[in-house]
């Protein structure tokens, strides 16, 4: 006879001053309800296990009985645990003497063609070994979460070569991140051309990556790699089973949203240089367009056309980029107060974007990016006495506590 199976650890978030939440509806969230956000005052949150089973106003909460931990969330507003859909955390090494030369004037495209960029991270991947890429992995992890990153996609492409490659996928995996290949994502120096280097990737490296890793990923640009060469990779990650990504128009427009409206990509990431052809086609398409504001800022390049791209229509999420040379910022808070700032998007319409949007993108919107029943019990407290603090603290330090999976995170 088996034994009677422990009952789950229950624990209940009350008297928060407000909480807010994506609005019921589809996936992804489009025009104007990417603004429709619910906010409740003097509002609870009961988790069971790893799921919440139940979201209210304080004066409509039932006794709960048996044993629940209670979290005091007085003084504090809830909002879903962020969802970051688009981060680089396998790598070894730092950029910080380029981004001085940057600082200085040195353009981030020259300092690529010049075998900096991208190839140095390659170098000092390679350098660190499987436990040193892990290690680097979940300390990233953990900046994330102290910033309200539940959820956290990795993408490998600083090793390149077959070992570095799935060493990186295994690395993000096992700090709990959704992996995706980024296999073609500059060439390394021992191929002569693009197209040998993708002989060696697709026969080589593809049948183990499609094994770990959730989805494919591609630069789209010159000095990497061209429509049709990113069309030849990307048709063999899809018949191996993979979600497809791609970086497109982050300096030029080279084709990378048409290719992915056709080949049916979850999305399209960057946009800096998206013009009005490409904003139209994307607004038309299934396929999100995910903006990254930190990096945009970070190089000194012109914000994507956010605006235009939700009043056209199309479906947006909001990630970091977090990497070493373009990016080296894993908030998200952040990422939503650049949005606001920037992008002209409004908080509400900021939190969709790096919570059901993101989870959308990570073909994960059933159970996560909102606060409701079903979904998984992932929360961010911010300690502040309005839920839009999220967008409005620049720079602000607000992440008070997360719930992870139902259980309070040790944010270290
Ligand atoms: O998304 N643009 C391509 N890849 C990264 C940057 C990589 C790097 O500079 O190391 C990005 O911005
Ligand atoms: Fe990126």
């Amino acid at each position: 006879m088996s034994e009677a199976a422990a009952a789950p650890t229950r624990l209940l978030v009350r008297d928060l001053a407000q909480l807010a939440t994506p609005a019921p509806g589809r996936a992804p969230c489009r025009g104007r309800a990417l603004g429709h956000v619910e906010v409740l005052e003097d509002a609870y949150v009961l988790c069971e296990g790893e799921t919440i089973v139940a979201v209210g106003r304080m004066r409509e909460l039932e006794p709960v009985g048996g044993d629940v931990e209670e979290l005091d969330g007085s003084g504090r507003c809830a909002i879903p645990g962020l969802v970051d859909c688009h981060a680089h955390v396998a790598f070894g090494g730092n950029r910080v003497e380029e981004f001085s030369l940057r600082a200085g004037g040195a353009s981030y495209e020259e300092l690529h063609a010049a075998g900096g960029g991208i190839l140095s991270t390659v170098r000092a991947t390679r350098a660190v070994g499987e436990d040193g890429l892990r290690a680097a992995v979940e300390r990233h992890r953990r900046w994330m979460l102290r910033h309200g990153t539940t959820t956290f996609e990795g993408k490998s492409g600083y090793g390149l070569d077959r070992e570095t490659e799935l060493a990186s996928l295994r690395a993000i995996a096992a700090a709990g991140g959704i992996p995706t290949w980024l296999g073609a994502h500059a060439v390394p120096p021992e191929f002569a051309d693009a197209d040998e280097y993708l002989d060696f990737a697709l026969a080589e490296v593809l049948p183990e990556a499609a094994q770990l890793a959730e989805a494919a990923d591609v630069f789209v640009e010159r000095g990497a790699f061209d429509a049709a060469q990113a069309r030849r990779f990307l048709e063999a990650c899809r018949d191996a089973g993979l979600r497809l990504r791609l970086h497109g128009d982050q300096f030029t427009e080279g084709g990378a949203i048409p290719l992915a409206v056709e080949l049916g990509a979850a999305s399209v990431d960057h946009l800096e240089a998206t013009g009005e052809e490409g904003a139209r086609r994307l607004a038309a398409s299934d396929v999100t367009g995910v903006l990254l504001p930190a990096s945009a800022l970070f190089l000194g390049r012109p914000m994507p056309p956010a605006r235009a791209l939700v009043d056209a229509g199309a479906a947006v999420a909001l990630a970091t980029d977090f990497n070493p040379g373009s990016a080296f910022c894993e908030s998200l808070p952040l990422v939503c107060s650049l949005a606001a700032t920037e992008l002209k998007l409004s908080p509400a319409e900021a939190l969709t974007a790096c919570t059901v949007n993101a989870a959308h993108v990570l073909g994960r919107a059933e159970g996560l990016g909102r606060i409701a029943p079903g979904y998984r019990a992932d929360l961010v407290l911010l300690d502040a006495p309005d839920w839009r603090y999220l967008a409005y603290h620049l720079g602000g330090d607000d992440v008070a506590d997360v719930v992870l999976a139902g259980a309070l995170a040790e944010l270290v």
